[in-house]
């Protein structure tokens, strides 16, 4: 499998590197970036190794600029995305899950999930920000997980983590 994917930011010549990190720990780069808070991290400590899949978008000074990370549970591809906060709205995180949903589309995954949780600060941008990129909030009903508007999941959000699923047939 291709450990490295390289990237041509659209509006400038810079070149980046998305590369899986082949022993991922927990550093003051992840800490940075992905700030503990809105994400299910368990309160790791600097060093100790994490149990996702990470990979880490990197300029060519070698600069981490965002980390996508995989988490495998009940069968699911779930993806979480961080972009360091001065290299927002420039397309990263939009990169980083297209490239982890191609990966998932490889390893033969009919659908990724993205999970908001309710401490996340900026839970109703990242569910418009999510809904943008064709996922779809769902909630667990008498069928299964069932599918429900954009405004249920931001109403849900404020009480209760919204799981968000996309469709990649
Ligand atoms: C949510 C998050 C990952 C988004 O990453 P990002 O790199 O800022 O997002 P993008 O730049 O791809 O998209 C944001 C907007 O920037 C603008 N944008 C996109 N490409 C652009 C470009 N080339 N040039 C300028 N602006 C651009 C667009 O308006 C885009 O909106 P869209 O959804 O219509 O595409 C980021 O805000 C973040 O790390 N948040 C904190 C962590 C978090 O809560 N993550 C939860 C996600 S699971």
């Amino acid at each position: 499998m291709k450990s490295e994917i390289y990237c041509i930011l659209k509006n400038g010549d810079e070149t980046m590197k998305l590369i899986k990190d082949e022993n991922p720990m927990w550093d003051d780069n992840k800490k940075t970036i992905v700030e503990e808070g809105p994400f299910n991290l368990k309160n790791p400590e600097i060093g100790s190794p994490l149990e996702e899949e990470w990979w880490k978008l990197i300029d060519m000074d070698q600069n981490v600029l965002g980390y996508g990370w995989i988490t495998m549970e009940n069968n699911d591809f779930e993806i979480s995305v961080a972009i360091h906060k001065n290299h927002q709205e420039l397309g990263l995180g939009t990169y980083i899950l297209g490239e982890l949903e191609q990966i998932a589309k490889n390893r033969g995954f009919k659908a990724t999930v993205s999970v908001v949780r309710k401490k996340n600060d900026n839970s109703e941008s990242i569910i418009n920000w999510l809904c943008r990129k064709n996922y779809i909030s769902h909630w667990l009903g008498i069928k299964g997980m069932e599918p429900k508007s954009k405004e249920f999941a931001i109403n849900v959000v404020k009480k209760s983590d919204i799981t968000l699923i996309k469709n990649l047939e």
